[in-house]
């Protein structure tokens, strides 16, 4: 939890809609269900990702490109992830831990100082 809570929410929702992609696994419910939540996967992050981008854009915040081009390539990994998947080169398992540690070591990486940055200017001057 980064304390901003547009952004937990949506790190809280991606959490999840990678956890219900294995949950799909465990239950055995096939692969039309294993693309359908691949997909509400992908499009998750690239609402976030642009989410973020809008903050970072409106506080003028001086990491923005580095933070940018983080999702950018994050997301060009994801669609090489996804595409091995489909093609069946690498299980839906890997995906979804694959996913799972990128999006915790980008929070701690490349979130919290955003959000901290974010936290500070809205204090109020003393
Ligand atoms: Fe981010
Ligand atoms: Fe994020």
């Amino acid at each position: 939890m980064l304390g901003l809570g547009e952004v937990d929410e949506d790190h809280r929702e991606l959490v999840e809609l990678t956890n219900r992609a294995l949950a799909t696994l465990h239950d055995g419910l096939g692969s039309d269900r294993e693309e359908q939540v691949t997909g509400e996967i992908v499009s998750a992050l690239k609402a976030h990702f642009r989410h973020e981008e809008r903050l970072m854009e409106a506080c003028d915040y001086p990491g923005r490109a580095a933070h940018r081009a983080n999702h950018d390539a994050y997301l060009r990994q994801v669609d090489e992830l996804i595409r091995d998947y489909r093609n069946r080169r690498t299980s839906l398992f890997h995906v979804a831990d694959t996913l799972l540690d990128w999006i915790f070591e980008h929070i701690e990486q490349h979130d919290a100082p955003f959000v901290q940055f974010l936290l500070a200017r809205a204090e109020p001057a003393s």
